[in-house]
């Protein structure tokens, strides 16, 4: 939530900032801002996207060799110009730009007003700012100690950035709950919220862990404790590629990664599944393996799209390796007391990473005495950091802030460990594990297949796209996508749009049917084909519109339904991977053809690091 980006060295900072400030405006994109170091120094920032910004900074002045800048997704104070990041401090002595929530800040800003402090917007970042300064100025102490002894002071999480005119030769940066990634190039570094946009400039970097502070100059990094102890930076290599955050010739990022998933999802179970496909080897749970076959439940937390998966995670492990399990969301776990045993397992799902609510539920979990496991894509992230052991997707980076390719390879994951446990637990026999893992090396060419109903379903979304409210239905393992075609649609289109399992519809939803509705049905054969049959019956008497996704070939439904979308046959706890597809492409082409923009819907942002 919310980008951050800053240079030190001896290029021109500004096009490495706007560029920077491009990669990550999937992060929060209500408005943007830089400003620069220099002898004048010039902050500039403006409401809207990133491209405002650029055209608003056209023709100024745009030197300096340090500078910082930041996309904003607005908590305190709504989006504007005085609103935007950077924030300067009363008497400009520092620039400060921040992701994250200082809790305590209306205590601290009565505190600076009292002490003649006058304030310009009404984000807790300008009372950051004004603390460091105001410590600065009156305990007569170094910028950096000044920004230390502030962050003792403030309550909340943070990643920031801070640049101080009086000593114009560095950069301090802090993080506390909000990720920071600092790029070490030859005499000069990078600082960002994540890192794509320090991917084509170098691929060393060192991820900065809670309350680390940086003081960072061109030539110089020196790293220490908020409490001023040293530490040793530690420098990893980078596995991202510039043409992962490329579209590659795609209109949209999501368009591309849902064409991704045959890839996202070979990247996954590659070098895991065995050649001959006797065994699956998931190396982040070698240690942990054993917890899992004693584990009395398995809980799984997570939030929106990864919830969902989470769903699919709980008809896997129960079908197969027969453990109960139960589907969290994060934000309700955290604060509902509730009952954990040393001996359940938590499996926390998450494509960034950093989402507050399953940060704080894990903690809760640990605490608790259970094992914590973690299902992540972005390498290096706090989940991995902070869970027992783990999986990581390996989806590649996901800009697109609706969730495509994260999904499936989460699905995957979870498919692979629960089939592993089962047969660990002797749920399952040797050969029939091996034929599970086999059907499940065929899904990415049975996407492949799927995605051929493109131009299909892009005729389908021009029929249906001005419609005010669709339903989406599905049961046992499709009822999960039924939820997630839903949240797709709505997320990136504005259409209301509700997921439910097909049989609860007669509890309440078929009373929104009528000849205006369309009810988007997952309806492969599985063990209940007849019964979805039987819903599909119930929804044209009452003259709705069905759009269903049918296994190939299928007939009965073809002469029922209005319109029917295919994919290839498949075990039935595998349709999730396959019929989730379709539904993906109807949401995109409905929202294009709305004029909406899908990658950077309204309201959201890709990584919600606030609670
Ligand atoms: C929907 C979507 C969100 C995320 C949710 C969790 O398309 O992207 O619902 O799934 O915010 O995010 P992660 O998986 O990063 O924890």
């Amino acid at each position: 939530m919310c980008g951050i980006v800053g240079y030190i060295g001896d290029k021109q900072a500004y096009p490495i900032l706007i560029k920077g400030l491009q990669r990550l405006e999937y992060r929060g994109y209500d408005s943007a801002g830089i400003a620069l170091l220099n002898k004048q120094t010039v902050l500039y920032k403006q409401k809207g996207k990133v491209s405002d910004l650029e055209a608003h900074i056209s023709g100024r002045t745009t030197d300096g060799t340090i500078g910082i800048g930041h996309t904003r997704w607005a908590t305190h104070g709504e989006p504007n110009n005085v609103n935007a990041h950077p924030h300067s401090s009363f008497n400009n002595k520092f620039i400060v730009i921040h992701n994250g929530i200082i809790e305590n800040y209306s205590m601290l800003k009565t505190k600076l007003i009292k002490r003649g402090y006058k304030f310009s917007s009404e984000t807790d970042t300008e009372v950051l700012a004004n603390l460091i300064e105001f410590i600065y100025l009156t305990g007569k102490v170094t910028a950096e100690l000044a920004v230390r002894l502030a962050l003792s002071k403030v309550v909340g999480a943070y990643g920031l950035v801070v640049m101080c005119k009086d000593e114009p030769d560095k950069l301090i940066a802090a993080r506390k709950g909000s990720p920071l990634v600092i790029g070490v190039g030859q005499g000069e570094y990078f600082i960002a919220s994540d890192a794509t946009p320090i991917v084509e400039y170098t691929k060393s970097v060192i991820y900065l862990n809670d309350d680390d502070v940086a003081v960072i100059k061109k030539d110089e990094l020196k790293l220490k404790t908020i409490d001023n102890e040293d530490l040793t930076p530690k420098i990893q290599e980078l596995d991202l590629d510039i043409g992962e955050i490329d579209k590659m010739g795609f209109d949209h990022f999501m368009l591309k990664e849902i064409y991704e998933q045959p890839k996202a999802i070979s990247d996954t179970f590659r070098g895991r599944v065995r050649k001959d496909h006797s065994d699956i080897h998931l190396g982040g749970l070698h240690e942990v393996w054993d917890d899992l076959e004693k584990a009395r439940r398995i809980i799984i937390i997570a939030c929106g799209t990864s919830w969902h998966a989470g769903l699919v995670g709980e008809y896997l492990f129960e079908e197969f390796a027969r453990v109960p399990v139960e589907v969290e969301y994060s934000s309700e776990f955290r604060y509902r007391k509730p009952i954990i045993f040393s001996d359940d397992v938590v499996i926390a799902i998450s494509q960034s990473g950093e989402t507050a609510d399953t940060l704080a539920a894990i903690r809760i979990a640990k605490e608790a005495g259970a094992k914590v496991l973690g299902i992540c894509n972005v390498v290096g992230a706090s989940i991995p950091r902070e869970t027992d052991a783990g999986v990581y997707t390996h989806a590649g980076p996901e800009i697109g802030v609706a969730s495509t390719k994260a999904f499936t390879a989460q699905v995957t994951v979870l498919t692979m460990m629960a089939l592993k446990l089962a047969n660990k637990k002797n749920k399952i026999s040797d050969d029939k594990f091996s034929s599970l893992i086999n059907e499940l090396t065929l899904i990415p060419e049975k996407i492949e297949i799927a995605l051929k109903a493109n131009k299909e379903i892009e005729r389908i979304a021009a029929l249906y796209k001005d419609s005010t409210n669709a339903l989406y239905l599905g049961r046992g393992f499709l009822f999960p996508v039924a939820l997630e075609g839903a949240l797709k649609l709505k997320e990136i289109s504005y259409i209301h749009a509700e997921g439910y399992p097909a049989a609860e519809m007669k509890h309440g939803p078929i009373a929104l049917i009528d000849e205006q509705m369309p009810i988007i049905i997952a309806a492969t054969k599985d063990s209940s084909y007849e019964k979805i049959v039987s819903n599909i019956q119930e929804v044209k008497a009452r003259k709705g519109i069905v759009i269903a996704v049918v296994t190939e070939g299928d007939e009965t439904i073809k002469g029922m339904a209005d319109h029917v979308i295919e994919v290839p046959e498949a075990p039935e706890h595998l349709a999730p991977l396959l019929t989730v597809i379709p539904l993906q492409l109807l949401s995109y082409h409905v929202a294009v053809m709305r004029g909406c923009n899908v990658d950077q819907p309204r309201n959201l942002a890709k990584s919600v690091t606030v609670e």
